[in-house]
Parts: C-alpha cells; structure tokens; sequence
C-alpha cells in the first residue's frame, strides 16, 4: 500500500468533520512558521487528522489569531499556540513530530539557493531548540533550500549529540504530488492510483522523476518524458511566477507536508505498510544525503528502496549523473555553514 492521492486514506469524509470522532491515537505535532503562507492551510490539515491529540502552532508573530481560529474547528485535536523564542522550549515539549515550514519563500528571478541566507540560520535555530526538548520526534524540514537546509539541521543535531540520521526528512513529497498529477493528466489514468517516485534533491534539476518506475506502468514517447521532466522539474516556478512576487506554493506544499505528516504518524502507530520518498542521509549513491523512497516505521526509515535506482533508462541514468555535482555542491554548502558559524 502506498501513500498516495488522499493522505488521509483511512478516514471516512464525514468522520473528519464530526465532533463525535475520538482520536485514534494521540500524537502532538508542532509546526514551526505556523502562521505562514504553508503553516496556516497545513494547520488546518493537521487539525482534521484523527491521529492527533495536541497540534502546537509557533511563529515570530501572528500565530495566536490562526491557533483561536483552528481550535473551533470540531475535531479532536487540542490546539495551542507559542509566539517568540521564549515560548519555543513550552511548544515543543512531548512531541512526537516537528514540521519546519519557517523562512522566506521565493519571489520571481529567485532560484532556492537565493534563500539560502535568511533561511539557513532561521533553521539551525529551531532544530536547536527541537535537539533540546525533543530529540526523538521525527523532523521535517520545509523551509528551502531543502538540500542544504537538511544537512545543516543534521550537523546541529550531531552537534547537540542527538542526531538520529533515521528521523530527519527533507520533505519532497510535493514534487511525487505534482509527478503524480502531471502523469495522470498526460496519460488519461485516475489520479488515485498514479504514484511516480521521485529521487535525488529538491531544487531544479537535482529533481530526478523516475518515470520508467511509474505505476500502474505507463510508456511515455521520448518528447514526453522530456516534456513531464522539465515540467516536474519547473514546477515550483510555475507558481512563484503566476504569484507574482506574492510568494510561492503554499496550498500545494500544504497538501503534500500533510501527506508527508499523516504518513509518519500512521508508521508511529505500527502500521507497516507506509512508503514515502524524502531526502534524507543516504547510502544509495555516493552522496551523502540524497531523496529516494524509504520505508518508514516506528523508529523512522526502515529501509530504502533501492530497487528504485536499478534498471534505470539512459535518459534518467544520464540525468542521475548530471544532478550529482550540484547536489553535491548544496549538501557541502550546508555543512559548511554551519562549521563556520561554530
Ligand atoms: P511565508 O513567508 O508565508 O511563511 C513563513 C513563516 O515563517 C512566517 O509566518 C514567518 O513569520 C515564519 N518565520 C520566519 N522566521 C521564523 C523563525 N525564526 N521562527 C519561526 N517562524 C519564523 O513562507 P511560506 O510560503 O510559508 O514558505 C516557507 C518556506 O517553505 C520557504 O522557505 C519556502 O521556500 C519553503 N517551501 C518549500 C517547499 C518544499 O517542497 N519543500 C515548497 C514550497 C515552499
């Protein structure tokens, strides 16, 4: 069973909405950037899901009003809300996952490295936090750029002596979301059952869709694997231009972080059976972190999948070489930074 077009497979639609559901298992989730662009619509995701018993909401600013607004929706999670530094430690006490869409995002002309800055220290800071009240929740980063804002919160974390390379993700799940989309368009298929699993990093050509994996198993002429590559690839940009300087994905990136939060929560209340892709430390290439998918289970990865990398075509064989220098270069600049600041 694969995740997949409804990250909430298990609820019934009325359910979700019903003040008689019960929580069917009672984990907290912090989202830090809360009151964001992503952070508010991935609030409102995360309310809905049954699998949650206290939602913790945490910006800079603005995040009492979207926690007061949150907690009259009828579902069983309790919501609270944390504003400025000195109320980080409170937010993130007994939780089980943190999600970290906090940041800048990109305006047209940006790519994501332009983020880089701001963006790098916004996320050494809060995985600090969460390496010192709790180090064994599951992390997502969001905030970009994810190929090196990932491996700096690992360096943090090894820093602190927590870091548990099995419980830190890199969330792509919104390029498989827009991979999944764009096929079932392309070819004609029922959106539920497509799933294209996406591998390499998160940023313009380190996106690598592996369309020969595609399932159900579609054949694609030459043109139209050029065409749904680029486009996958080009994704994020199609929305920051028709934004126009008003930001980027963020009803899209909800939806998939969601996804990605549901996913982890099912594989912490023991279902075994909960694939994802996510950039994460890695031995499949010589790379040291590097988006593929992964099984995921109680105690995080579980296994790679690395049959996903093997009888790759030459089209997406050339296109995993072509990715690995600049990955490589994302990965070392993260590192870098934060030996610099030490
Ligand atoms: P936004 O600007 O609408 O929201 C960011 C939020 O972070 C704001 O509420 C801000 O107050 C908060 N924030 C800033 N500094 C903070 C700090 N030190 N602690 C806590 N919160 C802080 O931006 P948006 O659109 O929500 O995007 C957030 C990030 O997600 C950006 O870096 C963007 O590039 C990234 N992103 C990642 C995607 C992915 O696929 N991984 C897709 C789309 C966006």
């Amino acid at each position: 069973k694969e995740s997949n077009a409804s990250f909430m497979p298990k609820l019934k639609q009325e359910q979700s909405f019903s003040n008689q559901l019960q929580p069917q298992a009672s984990f907290k989730v912090a989202v830090l950037g809360a009151a964001g662009g992503i952070g508010q619509p991935l609030g409102l995701l995360i309310k809905m899901s049954p699998l949650v018993s206290a939602l913790h909401l945490y910006d800079v600013a603005n995040v009492k009003g979207v926690a007061a607004d949150l907690s009259h929706c009828n579902t069983p999670s309790q919501v609270l809300d944390f504003t400025g530094p000195s109320e980080l430690a409170n937010c993130l006490q007994g939780v089980d996952v943190v999600v970290i869409p906090a940041g800048v995002p990109r305006k047209p002309g940006m790519t994501r490295d332009d983020l880089f800055n701001i963006n790098a220290g916004i996320v050494k800071t809060l995985v600090e936090a969460v390496a010192d009240n709790c180090p064994d929740a599951f992390i997502h980063i969001i905030s970009n750029p994810v190929n090196s804002t990932v491996p700096i919160a690992a360096e943090v974390l090894k820093q602190k002596g927590v870091y548990d390379p099995k419980k830190l993700f890199g969330v792509t799940t919104l390029d498989v979301v827009r991979a999944n989309t764009f096929v079932a368009q392309k070819k004609n298929l029922k959106l539920i059952d497509v799933d294209v699993p996406v591998i390499g990093g998160h940023a313009g050509i380190t996106i690598l869709p592996l369309l020969s994996k595609s399932r159900p198993s579609v054949t694609f002429t030459d043109e139209e694997i050029q065409e749904l590559t680029v486009r996958i690839q080009n994704a994020g940009t199609e929305v920051v231009e028709a934004k126009a300087g008003a930001g980027s994905a963020t009803l899209s990136m909800a939806y998939a972080a969601a996804r990605f939060v549901e996913s982890s929560l099912r594989a912490l209340d023991g279902d075994g059976d909960v694939y994802e892709c996510t950039f994460v430390q890695s031995e499949l290439t010589e790379l040291p972190f590097f988006a593929s998918r992964v099984k995921l289970g109680r105690k995080g990865i579980e296994a790679f999948i690395s049959s996903d990398l093997q009888g790759l075509t030459e089209y997406e064989a050339q296109a995993l070489e072509a990715l690995k220098p600049e990955l490589k270069a994302s990965i070392e600049k993260g590192v870098a930074f934060l030996h610099k600041q030490a």
